[in-house]
């Protein structure tokens, strides 16, 4: 084994443990023991068949990337210029670690919370937002900044779901009683009514898990800031186009109270 392999073995142990499994040549992977397995890998090689295969000409921003497993297969397609975001130290210094061991050059890895986007003054043709979403004490807020600030065409985007997988229709205004009784709706009763779970205490082991939408909850929560769903790749995962709607007609970030309205 050569001095540099050594070296990067040395600096992948002092850097773990990794969340990440990739693989960085010479028999060296960041996490052979995860405990998801080949992880991401192994999920991407599911709908990855999806996203376009030549990235030229495309950027790309990657939300929340951590060891830049998503933004380093966008480089490997090509990607003119990729740039990966997460607010963790350690993760990012993985990432960079794993970009100089694989060669590549032209991605940029920064610390910057999904909050702070706008920061980044230009928009993407590939926004990646996998696994964020139910770790932010204010999801809807993200995904407002995100169509507002950096959404140029795509999303790909991926939340941990839990409760029905149905997805009920619902309806255009909720009136207050079942007509002609003083009884409560029970659309909210459906289990395929959006739903957004709040996790006051830890969801395994992790204190950072917030919420769990359903997938009618994931589904609406997209639509309703500003996206429209063109495939649902697998259970979590959700191909995106930011929807070409007038910004007020959905509301917004910034607004305390969406141009439709609600309330009274
Ligand atoms: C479950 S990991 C998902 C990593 C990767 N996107 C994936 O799908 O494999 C969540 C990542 O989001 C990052 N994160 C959490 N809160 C964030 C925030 N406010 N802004 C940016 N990144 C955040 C964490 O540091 C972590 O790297």
């Amino acid at each position: 084994m050569s001095a540099r392999e050594d070296s990067l073995r040395e600096r992948v142990a002092e850097l773990g443990p990794w969340f990440h499994n990739m693989d960085l040549g010479g028999g060296l992977w960041t996490a052979p023991d995860h405990f998801l397995g080949d992880y991401p890998g192994f999920k991407f090689r599911r709908f990855e068949p999806a996203l376009p295969t030549d990235m030229s000409g495309r950027s790309v921003l990657d939300i929340g990337c951590n060891a830049g497993f998503y933004a380093l297969e966008m480089m490997r397609r090509g990607a003119d210029r990729v740039v990966g975001i997460d607010s963790d130290d350690r993760y990012l210094a993985q990432a960079r670690l794993a970009a100089d061991a694989l060669g590549f050059d032209r991605v940029e890895f920064r610390n910057l919370s999904v909050y702070d986007v706008g920061a980044l003054g230009k928009r993407f043709d590939i926004v990646i937002f996998m696994g964020v979403l139910y770790h932010l004490r204010h999801p809807l807020l993200a995904l407002d900044l995100i169509r507002e600030h950096v959404a140029g065409d795509m999303l790909l985007f991926q939340t941990m779901q839990q409760g029905a997988d149905a997805v009920a229709a619902v309806p255009e205004d909720h009136p207050f009683h079942l007509p002609g009784t003083f009884d409560p709706p029970t659309y909210f009763d459906d289990p395929g009514y959006p739903k957004l779970h709040f996790i006051e205490r830890r969801f395994a082991g992790d204190w950072t898990n917030w919420w769990a939408p359903n997938a009618a909850c994931s589904q609406a929560m997209l639509r309703a800031t500003g996206f429209t769903i063109e495939a649902q790749l697998e259970a979590e995962v959700y191909l995106c186009r930011a929807a070409p709607v007038p910004y007020a007609d959905w509301g917004g970030a910034t607004s305390v109270y969406p141009a439709r309205g609600i309330g009274g």
